[in-house]
């Protein structure tokens, strides 16, 4: 490899992602790609830390694969996977597992909101997915992990256990900083802007999945919750029209102060108009190019094989050595 810095990160298999995640990180990976190292996973194994149906998992962890790709990762530039494809992951789990405490785990606020949402299956799983993540970044030893807010208490965990690693067995892992990308902005529910823009929102109308069409993108913006005023200004207090500022200037690449003008004297449905096409505009490219990989599936097979190949080259590497540090005997 080169000298340039390593990036990992990982992405659920949810199938389709929101534009929250598109805008936020997603659009940025892309990008990175000729500036670093990257490697990225779709976490099947993280997934099942909550009940899935099987045959939608499958689907779902092919389909973000897919897009994956059609937001701009070349698997030719980047290390593109599946995680269960790469054995690595498990099996450093189950160390670094046994240098993580129960009490650090026990503060999770991701696993204390996820037992509260499913009091019925609480398990083991759920409890360590910190570790099991801090596996997926230490196996590559990630110089960076872009993550959200909600993943930077998980980040803080992954730098402690390589720390107490180092500690107990000598300087040995990357301890990984977050990385925090230069454009990118917090996308939020069109229904409630005040809450961040989540595909598990009982409201359809609140969140654009980047595979909807251009009708129904325009539609859920015409119905987007905004104030009683009628001017299109950034200000606080305005959050609906914040938002849809937000959004408009990060596909159409404008700053707020010309969104003002554009739509000054304007009203609100006008507006909503024009950033429901700008979005759906936007997103079109991502759309075609999903259709076109996904149903190329030999392709798409070809790309995750050769994915999971160099990636289990790469982090075996680094397993071995850990077998070595913490005392397992030679195989070979
Ligand atoms: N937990 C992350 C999420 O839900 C996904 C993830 C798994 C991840 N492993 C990772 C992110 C490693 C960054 C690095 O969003």
């Amino acid at each position: 490899m080169n000298d340039k810095k390593l990036i990992f990160s990982g992405i659920q298999p949810t199938g389709t992602f929101t534009l929250g995640n598109y805008i936020g990180a997603v659009r940025n990976w892309g990008p990175l790609q000729d500036e670093y190292n990257c490697i990225y996973c779709v976490v099947d194994m993280h997934a099942i830390t909550v009940r899935q149906d099987p045959a939608k998992l499958r689907q779902n962890t092919l389909n973000s694969y897919a897009l994956l790709m059609a937001c701009g990762i070349d698997p030719e530039k980047s290390i593109l996977f599946i995680q269960s494809h790469v054995k690595t992951h498990a099996e450093l789990n189950w160390i670094l597992c046994c240098n993580t405490q129960f009490g650090e785990l026990s503060r999770m606020t991701q696993f204390k909101d996820k037992s509260q949402k499913h009091p019925d299956d609480i398990n083991a799983g759920l409890f360590t997915y910190p570790s099991l993540m801090a596996a997926d970044i230490l196996a590559y030893n990630a110089d960076l992990v872009p993550v959200g807010v909600d993943q930077k208490q998980h980040l803080e965990l992954a730098r402690n256990v390589a720390q107490r690693f180092n500690q107990r067995y000598g300087d040995f892992f990357t301890v990984p900083e977050a990385y925090i990308p230069k454009v990118g902005a917090k996308v939020m529910s069109l229904q409630d802007p005040a809450k961040k823009m989540s595909k598990s929102d009982d409201n359809p109308n609140a969140v654009i999945l980047i595979l909807d069409d251009k009708d129904t993108i325009i539609r859920k913006f015409k119905r987007a919750v905004t104030d009683s005023e009628a001017e299109v200004v950034y200000r606080e207090g305005k959050d609906g029209i914040n938002n849809l500022m937000t959004i408009y200037s990060s596909v159409t690449g404008k700053d707020f102060a010309a969104i003002e003008s554009e739509f000054a004297g304007k009203g609100y449905g006008d507006f909503k108009l024009a950033v429901g096409e700008a979005v759906a505009d936007h997103l079109e490219p991502v759309r075609t190019e999903f259709a076109r990989i996904s149903q190329d599936k030999a392709f798409l097979k070809e790309c995750y094989t050769a994915g999971a190949e160099k990636a289990l080259k790469y982090s075996q590497r680094t397993l071995s050595k850990v077998y070595r540090k913490v005392g397992f005997v030679d195989a070979r």
